[in-house]
């Protein structure tokens, strides 16, 4: 018998140490005599178990971690010894908090520690022992309350299947979409996402089915597919994720844009800090050129439609859509001014669909289960799941799809686990640099465009870093306009010297000189700013500051009156 085992490639499990761990299995088995199957597959999202192995069985697949080479030959020993069917009652493996080991039901989310405690086996559960009374044995994968709680659409495969193959991809149901698209005309497939309510997930949550009828109804001999996988969120990472993990979903979401807009050819822009995404991405199109899901004849359909993956140095204003256009075309990234919009002129002077990573890879679902699935999820205008990613001091780190309307504080307090130090969290910063602070007191903002926008914050793309009670809110108001400062293209005045001046009168405050009337002064920079920039970079920049400044006056020196002789006391 052959076991398979699942040891991730993602770049969050090779950071601590996948690599080494699936050598350390393959040297192991090699030694125990045991036949084994290395996949490497992309990551689940559960990054605090990193590097998290699976084993398949008859039941399902069960979960170890986090692995570490040291405890690989204890872990080989244990699958040596199973049974073929190591839980032969049908019932599946003990569950977390079963009989077997493993975390204990009021343990939402597995920690090593938790999953280290188990109690003695009896019954059925000896059989299952070598599995079962390993230390770092987690149970079924899906039924991990972190995973469990998920509702997967976009990442349904990322973590399951081999990212780079074509099959697992074709039977964990990809390229649905893609046969139902080619049933379709333009104008259907872009009424599909139009009434799926499809927002982008770059941030700007802009309606995808109203910018893909521009396009289509937009006269030109050429049009392009961009996908913006530029991902330079402080905090993200679900554009890596799924390049790592699935990338056909992508390269089918292109596709199916393609095929809604009338254009043949597409262009994947990602960074140079992603080079293991990258490499899987080049292999993926390569296999899908070959196989012929991309060329002249997509699967014998007569259409075409081709896709070039450019890697950009990792400035963070090249993942603004205008800017981003400019450095495909060989120039430095700097902002253009709209109109026209790309979806008018956009990519070489031509009509262009310019969409988040995530956005195009959401497509597939959609046309494959129609948008009513999709659609019925989520919460006010905002429909479907978006990819939130817990980061920063949070004690279970990693990707969690759900339904628009959870709220911020159910993301960071029970999903997370509060902070990875165990101190009282701060504050969270939603949406990248740009996005605000937000304060425990707004914990019960729903997960919701509107509603994130009604109380001076942004979704962004889904990226949630968390700060315990030791952070300095003025260093962090200062961050933001040094970030501004170094990253602006330059092409405006209120960014350009508006963030340069913005470091200079945080250093004031800080060094406590008029603070009053520097944050006067603060208050005002930010107007100009942010009505003033030409791009949400100097416009976007006042939301961390302001943010900063109204919910953590104290952290700025400002007290109301009788408030620091109460703070004192
Ligand atoms: C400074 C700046 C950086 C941006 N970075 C990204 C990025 O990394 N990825 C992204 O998809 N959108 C980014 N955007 C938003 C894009 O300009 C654009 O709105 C998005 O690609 C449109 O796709 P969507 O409609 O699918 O969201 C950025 C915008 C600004 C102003
Ligand atoms: S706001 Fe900043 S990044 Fe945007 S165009 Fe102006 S100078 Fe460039």
């Amino acid at each position: 018998m052959t076991v398979r085992i699942f040891v991730p490639g993602d770049s969050g499990a090779l950071a601590v140490g996948a690599d080494e761990v699936a050598a350390a299995i393959a040297a192991e088995a090699g030694k125990q005599g045991l036949a084994i199957t290395l996949v490497r597959n992309g990551s689940r999202g559960l990054y605090w178990l990193e590097p998290l192995i699976e084993v398949e069985t008859p039941a399902g697949r069960v979960a170890f971690g986090p692995v570490a080479p040291a405890d690989v030959p204890g872990l080989v020993a244990g699958l040596a010894s199973a049974p073929a069917d190591p839980f032969p009652q049908g019932e599946g493996p003990a569950r977390n908090g079963g009989g077997g080991a493993g975390p204990s039901p009021e343990e939402p989310h597995p920690s090593p520690s938790s999953a280290r405690i188990h109690s003695p086996l009896e019954g059925r559960d000896r059989a299952a022992a070598p599995f079962t009374a390993h230390p770092l044995y987690l149970g079924l994968t899906e039924d991990i309350p972190f995973l469990k709680r998920q509702t997967r659409f976009t990442f349904a495969r990322c973590g399951v299947v081999d990212p780079l193959s074509l099959e697992d991809y074709r039977a964990a149901g990809g390229l649905k979409g893609l046969a139902a698209a080619l049933a379709l005309t333009p104008e259907a497939i872009v009424d599909h996402v139009t009434q799926s309510g499809l927002r982008g997930r770059g941030g700007a949550g802009f309606p995808t089915g109203i910018k893909w009828k521009t396009v289509l109804a937009a006269d030109g001999p050429r049009k392009f597919v961009v996908t913006n996988a530029d991902e330079g969120d402080s905090g993200t990472f679900a554009d890596r994720m799924l390049m790592e993990g699935d990338p056909f979903v992508l390269i089918e979401g292109m596709i199916i844009a393609g095929f809604a807009v009338g254009a043949s050819h597409g262009y994947i822009y990602s960074r140079s800090e992603y080079p293991h995404a990258n490499d899987v991405m080049a292999k993926a199109l390569a296999i899908a050129e070959s196989a012929g899901l991309l060329g002249d004849d997509i699967l014998g359909s007569g259409r075409a439609f081709t896709v070039e993956l450019r890697i950009g140095a990792g400035a963070y204003v090249c993942g603004e859509e205008t800017a981003l256009l400019e450095s495909i075309e060989g120039r430095r990234g700097q902002v253009r001014a709209k109109p026209p919009l790309p979806a008018i002129k956009g990519l070489f002077g031509a009509p262009t669909v310019i969409n988040n990573l995530l956005t195009l890879a959401s497509v597939p679902f959609i046309l494959a289960e129609g948008a009513a699935a999709y659609a019925a999820v989520g919460f006010g205008r905002s429909r479907g799941t978006m990819a939130a990613q817990l980061a920063g001091n949070v004690r279970h780190g990693g990707l969690f799809e759900t339904g628009f309307g959870v709220s911020l504080g159910e993301l960071v307090e029970d999903i997370g686990g509060g902070t990875a130090t165990g101190r009282p969290i701060k504050a969270a910063q939603v949406g990248g640099p740009l996005g605000a602070y937000f304060p425990p007191a707004l914990f019960d903002t729903p997960f919701d465009y509107e509603a994130f926008a009604a109380r001076d914050g942004l979704i962004g793309h889904g990226g949630i870093v968390v700060f315990d009670d030791t952070v300095e809110m003025a260093r962090q108001a200062r961050f933001a306009m040094e970030f501004c400062a170094i990253e602006s293209c330059g092409k405006c005045t209120p960014c350009r010297i508006g963030s340069t001046r913005g470091v200079e009168v945080v250093d004031l405050i800080i060094a406590g000189r008029d603070v009053e009337a520097n944050a006067t002064l603060l208050a005002d920079l930010c107007e100009t700013m942010k009505f003033g920039s030409l791009c949400a970079l100097g416009g976007f920049t006042p939301y961390p500051v302001m943010s900063a400044l109204t919910h953590f006056p104290q952290d700025f020196g400002i007290f109301p009156p009788g408030g620091r002789m109460e703070a004192a006391e």
